[in-house]
């Protein structure tokens, strides 16, 4: 990819050195948030982090610098495993202000185009094609613009003439006049520059605006009047450069990706029953023949096998599952992993490092953590297995509990190949039950049970004939 998107057309003999900054310092007003707001999340990621990976298709990670500002330790933090650089924005005085504070690091290269970090949707492939056009024209600043329907709220592009590619100016919405407001060609927040041209101009950007700051569309203007060439190109996909600033906007954006994701799992040959309702992640992967059903949320990084059925009001999050698996309704799944043909739920609960093996059971009301439970072995009722290693063909009967926590400590519980553990059993952590052990029901186990024993771990039974007529005799009133 990276290969394929780089600029072809440069008209310099030696490849033009190009670097991606992208706009993420803004505190995001409008959003009424703790969060800054190129951390809050559109299709399961943060807004960033879907602007970063459209970057890094382009120009490697290291000639990538994100400009951050507000909860800048925050930001980095989020982001910081994608390998780009930082430029710190300590003050955020606007977008053109943004710019000239990373001035400095991009005169390094030839090039620099300019991505706003809440504009998620944008794909690497625009991206290019807008470098290009601003390397075959030769020009000083090339923006990206877009027709909307609803322009309202962003910059509007003003063209030399209706059929010119050049722009005289952008006007935001703040200062534009009646007849500029009716323009639905609008700025979508992308560009790419000449660095010489941007370094030598950005201080004549000035403050004397609505918001008091320097405004990074102005350059438009100052570049025009210093008879320096500025382009536009229009995208025909507008729903590419859509901008979060509220709360409403971020649910519109989810929508749009999230849709374009089931569309996307379709088109692959996955079954997807009332696709508005399931929830998937971007980043999520799923094989064909699988069948999702209606409600159903895919989280994270989740991997789902082929042949599967998800079936309603299921919840799966970092999870593994393998081929041919049916998870029955309502069950919870976080970073677990479930072999082939595995069959979970109705109202599983598979915590973090549940390793189900193939052709295993886990049934109702079962809670797992940490437990590796091996092929064929099934725990089918209403029962708790943390810290446990269970081997193959084992049969967990209904309300088996692991102790595993001695209110400081976790313990392993180890149950071999083909135990059978009956019903109502609580196993005391550190124990072992050997291979073909069977557990009587209703057992407290404390210590280990050797292969192919029984062990009953109950009080003997008492019965008393007559003594509840006895004492109903006694009850009746004389
Ligand atoms: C901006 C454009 C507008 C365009 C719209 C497209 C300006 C003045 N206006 O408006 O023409 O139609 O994007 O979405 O640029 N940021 C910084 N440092 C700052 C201020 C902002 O890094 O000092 C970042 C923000 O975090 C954000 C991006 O720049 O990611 C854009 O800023 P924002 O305030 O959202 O600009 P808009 O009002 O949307
Ligand atoms: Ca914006």
């Amino acid at each position: 990819m990276k290969k394929s998107t780089n600029p072809p057309s440069s008209k310099t003999t030696s490849a033009p050195r190009v670097a991606i900054a992208i706009m993420a310092a803004g505190k995001g007003t409008r959003l009424k948030s703790q969060l800054p707001k190129v951390l809050h999340e559109v299709g399961g990621k943060p807004l960033l982090a879907h602007v970063i990976a459209a970057a890094t298709r382009v120009v490697p990670a290291s000639d990538v610098f994100a400009i951050i500002g507000h909860e800048a330790d925050r930001v980095r933090a989020a982001v910081a495993n994608t390998g780009v650089n930082f430029i710190l924005q300590s003050e955020q005085r606007g977008t053109g202000h943004a710019l000239m504070v990373a001035r400095q690091l991009l005169s390094a290269y030839d090039h620099v185009i300019v991505l706003s970090g809440d504009a998620p949707q944008i794909t690497p492939q625009t991206i290019a094609q807008l470098l290009n056009f601003h390397l075959d024209e030769q020009a000083a600043m090339t923006l990206l613009s877009a027709d909307l329907d609803h322009p309202t709220g962003y910059g509007r592009v003003i063209r030399k003439g209706s059929r010119s590619a050049e722009v005289q100016a952008i006007i935001e919405e703040k200062s534009a006049s009646p007849a500029q407001k009716k323009i639905h060609e609008i700025n979508a927040g992308f560009y790419v520059f000449s660095v010489p041209a941007l370094s030598s101009h950005i201080e004549k950007l000035s403050t004397a605006n609505p918001h008091a700051e320097y405004y990074l569309t102005d350059m438009a203007a100052v570049l025009c009047h210093a008879r320096q060439k500025v382009v536009v190109w229009k995208t025909e996909n507008s729903a590419e450069v859509l901008g979060a600033n509220t709360r409403a906007e971020l649910a519109v954006l989810d929508e749009q990706m999230r849709i374009t994701k089931c569309s996307r799992l379709m088109a692959e040959g996955v079954t997807i029953f009332y696709p508005a309702t399931c929830v998937i992640d971007n980043d999520v992967e799923i094989a064909p023949d699988t069948i999702i059903e209606p409600f159903v949320q895919i989280l994270g990084h989740s991997r789902i096998g082929a042949s599967c059925r998800i079936r309603s009001y299921s919840v799966i999050r970092d999870s593994e599952i393998a081929d041919g698996v049916l998870i029955r309704p309502g069950c919870i799944l976080e970073e677990a992993r479930i072999g082939p043909g595995a069959i979970l739920g109705p109202y599983s609960h598979l915590r973090p490092g549940s390793d189900i093996g193939e052709g295993a059971h886990v049934g109702n009301f079962v809670e797992t953590k940490k437990i590796k439970l091996g092929k064929g072995s099934k725990a089918n009722h209403l029962t708790y297995l943390g810290d446990a290693e269970i081997g193959a063909g084992v049969n967990i009967g209904a309300g088996t509990i692991t102790c595993n926590y001695d209110g400081v400590h976790k313990h392993t519980t180890i149950i071999e190949d083909g135990v059978f553990i009956g019903s109502d059993s609580t196993l005391v952590a550190p124990v072992r039950v050997g291979k073909g052990a069977y557990v009587a029901a209703a057992s407290c186990i404390t210590t280990d049970v050797p292969e192919d024993a029984l062990a009953i771990g109950r009080a003997h039974q008492i019965v008393k004939p007559g003594w509840a007529s006895a004492k109903r005799a006694a009850r009746k009133p004389k």
